[in-house]
């Protein structure tokens, strides 16, 4: 039986990464047997400082967006994190048995330790701790996420397998699924990700962005100096990356995408790019806005999912307590 399980922050608009590396997979595998759960972690938000009404309003516009991009409430379990305590009660189990070596190089450390000089608080540490438990709180066999998280699922493999070896056989050892765009690059540096938290503004597309936002965000994205469209990530990490955007978006091969655009200029590909990506968007933009104005609904969803998401967590969660020796 598979059980699937995938979070995501709620640090704004989900970006066009977001959804070419995980939702659309999310979306896929809803309706399989055995469970399907998504969860919007506002306990990995406050990794890092956030102020409260945003965070609010962030929680309902992620809702709202991945109830647009096609995630089923009914086909699947979509919650918010902190409404089901017992992810940080297993958190804490699982971080009795993780090494701090085993956490010091994972990104999320390493990335603000060298962004701003050895500040970083305990739960930023943790935070693959706390991912672990997510995943293991379902004992969930299958984890649809983008390359970026990779590393964190492997800590989540160790940590099930410390448990298991301690405590007897319990939890599954997760698999990572990953998407055919399994890393959407940055369009102001395609020699980096594309990320919420990037300053540039012209960097990062969000789902929701305007049919004029897009366009100048492609024209202005950062090629190179051959004016030809090939897919070579290797030498050409800019135009390659507008390939497999352009795969991605019409559901084709990069191989179909190349040959299809033969003779255009690298101008006038990233204009093919940008409709094919407006194309895309464009209804579940509508969808979005539609979904925001509903406030009530969306709260709904996610104290539904909250309770359906409960009862099998606090079922798992009995059981660790019991092979521990709390009860
Ligand atoms: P987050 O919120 O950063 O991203 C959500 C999902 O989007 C993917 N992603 C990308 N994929 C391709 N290209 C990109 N540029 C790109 N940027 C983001 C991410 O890989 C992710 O799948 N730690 C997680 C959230 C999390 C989680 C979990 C995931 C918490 N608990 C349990 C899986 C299972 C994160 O920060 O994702």
């Amino acid at each position: 039986e598979e059980r699937v399980f995938s979070g995501i922050q709620p640090t704004g608009i989900p970006h066009l990464g977001n959804y070419l590396g995980a939702l659309e997979s999310w979306v896929r595998l809803q309706g399989q047997h055995g469970s399907v759960l998504y969860s919007i972690v506002d306990l990995h938000s406050i990794t890092v400082p956030q102020d409260p009404a945003r965070l609010r309003t962030s929680v309902l516009d992620v809702a709202a967006s991945l109830i647009a991009c096609g995630i089923d409430p009914e086909r699947s379990i979509l919650f918010q994190q902190s409404q089901v305590s017992e992810h940080t009660e297993l958190c804490w189990v699982l971080g009795c048995l993780t090494s701090i070596p085993r956490l010091r190089h994972l990104p999320q450390w390493k990335q603000t330790k060298s962004n701003r000089k050895n500040e970083g608080s305990v739960g930023l540490f943790a935070y693959p701790i706390l991912q672990a438990a997510d995943i293991l709180l379902y004992k969930s066999t299958h984890v649809p996420v983008g390359e970026d998280q990779i590393q964190h699922l492997e800590l989540a493999q160790d940590t099930a397998r410390i448990f298991n070896q301690k405590y007897g056989d319990c939890f599954p050892i997760p698999q990572p699924l990953l998407s055919v765009t399994r890393k959407v690059k940055s369009l102001r540096d395609p020699t980096s990700k594309m990320s919420k938290s990037d300053p540039r503004k012209l960097a990062t597309v969000n789902i929701t962005d305007t049919p004029d936002d897009i366009r100048l965000k492609f024209r202005k994205a950062v090629t190179d100096f051959t004016s030809e469209v090939t897919f070579d990530p290797e030498n050409r990490p800019g135009v390659s990356n507008l390939v497999a955007i352009h795969a991605a978006v019409t559901g084709q091969t990069v191989e179909e995408v190349v040959h299809q655009s033969e003779g255009l200029e690298t101008a006038q590909y990233k204009h093919v790019v940008a409709e094919a990506v407006i194309q895309k968007f464009s209804p579940i933009r509508a969808e979005v806005q539609r979904l925001r104005a509903d406030a009530g609904y969306l709260e709904k969803v996610l104290s539904r999912g909250a309770e359906k998401a409960k009862e099998r967590a606090s079922v798992v969660y009995q059981e660790v307590r019991r092979r521990i020796g709390f009860s």
